[in-house]
């Protein structure tokens, strides 16, 4: 296992899209979702998608406990999500606040969907699929981005509301 680079924003790989994965069940798939969760740990982050370590596949892991980060968060269950899909159930939107491991120190706004449902498949292949509200919908909306090359602050609809943590939440640690 290893902790990999996060690539950040600006490196031209992050707005790529990803290809789907053809193969599962393989020691190199295992190995690459191995890393990536140290990676994810090794940041404190909620989620992370393979093209952020510069892996150009369609594979996002996430997963939200209690999170420093996130204190007042609702849970997110450990999940690996491979070759997503995701279908919007209904009209409510909500704006909430997000961060990027690829954007370290800051923080925006964004506006998705409320209510989905993701489906896709495990490292073993099988195929699952979730309907979300909330907190969950938004760390899933925010991962399958990358792989399509979207990153958050292209999705800010007032550039007022990004900026740094320490700007926009100074009584926090
Ligand atoms: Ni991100």
């Amino acid at each position: 296992m290893a902790i990999r680079e996060i690539f950040q924003m600006g490196n031209p790989l992050l707005y790529q899209r990803s290809e789907e994965i053809t193969d599962f069940d393989t020691p190199e798939l295992h190995g690459l979702i191995k890393d990536m969760f140290e990676t994810m740990a090794d940041s404190d982050g909620a989620g992370l998608a393979a093209p952020q370590i510069g892996v150009l596949q369609r594979l996002v892991i996430f997963s939200v406990e209690s999170n420093p980060r996130y204190p007042d968060a609702e849970t997110v269950p450990r999940t690996i999500l491979i070759n997503p899909e995701i279908e919007v159930l209904d009209d409510e939107r909500e704006s909430g606040w997000e961060g990027c491991l690829s954007i370290p120190g800051m923080r925006g706004v964004v506006s998705r969907p409320s209510y989905i449902r993701y489906s896709g498949y495990n490292e073993q292949g099988e195929k699952f699929s979730r309907e979300v509200r909330g907190f969950h919908a938004r760390v899933v909306q925010h991962e399958c981005d990358h792989l399509d090359g979207v990153l958050y602050p292209m999705r800010i609809q007032d550039i007022r509301q990004f900026g740094y943590d320490t700007a926009l939440f100074p009584d926090e640690d």
